[in-house]
């Protein structure tokens, strides 16, 4: 693939379905509960909405008008739109976060695949909520075997990067997608049936603000830019291989609703069950490997084969949700070392698994054997998580509002985001709005808000 002959989607479904793909993933299934749980429930979720509306999808139509313009990896595109300028380490920065991110992701990516062996081996069978936590406690602080899972993702993520991405990653996003749909709804239902459920739907649905501080802000826009894969470029690089009939505002909204869908699903599932089990909701990064062996158990306990099918599924279904958000990360850094560097592909392909893999296992250690080594009192993978969800992603998406509403000649703007001049006048100039002023404003106002500045 050459910078002239770039590869292209496929098709409109393709195209949704792939960014959808890199949002959907292990932040709506595994993050966003846990991060629920922490801030509190259903005051957070409102919080988490009002970002993805006011800052998410209006940066994610910033994001896709880079890529689609430019034609380049992040870093490149910054520099063919601005060129000699310091935009350029917006671009940096998201290759960086971007690289991070895949190191601690992709080892719980990896503690999806024990799951799929447990499940496969009936070792769910008869445990007790307590069993559970003592198992998934044993394992992630166990010196190899998390890493070694957390090893075989990255290469499954490198063979589907060097195969080349849009075969890949459209069709398999074709077929998955939709049976992940099918099987969180599934999985809904038996959550929110389970005895005592009802404390968990109302910790979803009531909201108590007494409880909303800055940390709760911070978490909510955090949640929101990583589980949209926003702010590093990803959907900047997935852009660079858009068609230029495909509808820049459209494509957003659907990534953002299905993302949300997906996120408040996953909540429906956890919570009713945890509050079920009498598991506390914020158990933290824990909660989605211990509470789901634990209704399966519970809904199917006298049906066995049952419990052991969809437990299966599950654990699949999680992982390759992983997985197609793990390729798109690796994606951005692959082709900023392909394009910028002059590297082969499969060199560059090579040097993102080696590294993320280093990083990958240094992350994996600091749960087990490593976890008296803090920095600023946090593992290396909280570290990781806390720095790229909580700074490195909003401080993007903040430049990147700031470049696409101030700094980018309009009439560029205008040519990406109108769709061959058919949007309406008064929806694009909303959207300027919200790009110029509302989520530059939102996101420094958080930020400033959690440094204590405000009091
Ligand atoms: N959005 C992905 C998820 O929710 C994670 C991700 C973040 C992917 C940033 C790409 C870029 O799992």
């Amino acid at each position: 693939m050459t910078k002239n002959n770039r590869a292209n989607f496929g098709s409109k479904l393709g195209v949704i379905l792939a960014s959808a793909g890199s949002a959907v993933g292990l932040g709506n299934i595994w993050r966003f509960p846990f991060e629920t749980g922490n801030h509190g429930g259903a005051a957070f979720i409102l919080i988490y909405l009002g970002c993805v509306l006011f800052f998410g999808i209006p940066i994610m139509v910033a994001e896709f008008s880079i890529g689609r313009h430019s034609r380049a990896n992040t870093a490149g595109a910054y520099q063919k739109l601005a060129p000699g300028t310091h935009w350029r380490w917006v671009g940096r920065m998201g290759v960086l976060a971007g690289f991070l991110i895949l190191g601690y992701y992709s080892v719980v990516a990896g503690w999806t695949l024990e799951y799929i062996v447990q499940a496969g081996m009936n070792a769910f069978a008869g445990q007790s909520a307590n069993d559970f936590i003592a198992s998934f406690n044993g394992f992630i602080a166990h010196p190899w075997r998390p890493a070694l899972w957390m090893a075989v993702f990255m290469l499954m993520t490198h063979f589907i990067i060097v195969k080349g991405v849009e075969k890949g990653i459209e069709k398999s996003a074709k077929i998955m997608m939709p049976m992940l749909f099918l099987l969180l709804i599934v999985l809904a239902v038996c959550s929110v049936s389970l005895p005592g459920a009802g404390a968990g739907i109302e910790f979803l649905l009531k909201p108590d603000f007494s409880k909303v501080n800055g940390n709760v802000l911070l978490g909510a826009m955090g949640q929101a830019f990583f589980s949209l894969s926003l702010g590093m470029g990803c959907l900047c690089t997935y852009a660079s291989y858009f068609r230029n009939d495909t509808n820049l505002p459209k494509t957003a909204l659907n990534v953002g609703w299905i993302d949300t869908m997906v996120a408040i699903l996953a909540g429906f599932i956890i919570f009713p069950a945890a509050f079920s089990v009498g598991i506390q909701p914020d158990a933290g990064p824990s909660l989605l490997f211990i509470t789901l062996p634990n209704v399966f158990q519970q809904a199917f306990g006298n049906l066995p084969w049952l419990a052991v099918i969809l437990s299966i599924m599950f654990y699949v279904l999680l992982a390759l949700a992983a997985l197609t958000s793990t390729i798109s990360l690796h994606e951005v850094v692959t082709a900023y070392l392909h394009e910028e560097f002059n590297l082969t592909r499969g060199r560059a392909a090579k040097l993102v698994t080696v590294g993320c893999t280093i990083l990958g296992v240094l992350c994996s250690l600091s749960l087990g054997i490593g976890k008296e080594l803090t920095i600023f009192g946090l593992t290396l993978f909280d570290l990781f998580d806390f720095l790229t969800a909580k700074i490195m992603l909003p401080l993007g998406g903040f430049f990147i509002a700031i470049f696409t509403g101030w700094y980018l000649d309009k009439r560029i703007v205008w040519e990406e985001v109108s769709n061959n001049g058919t949007l309406p006048k008064v929806v694009y100039r909303i959207w300027l709005f919200l790009l110029k002023y509302i989520a530059p404003i939102g996101i420094g106002f958080i930020f400033i808000n959690e440094l204590g500045l405000l009091k």
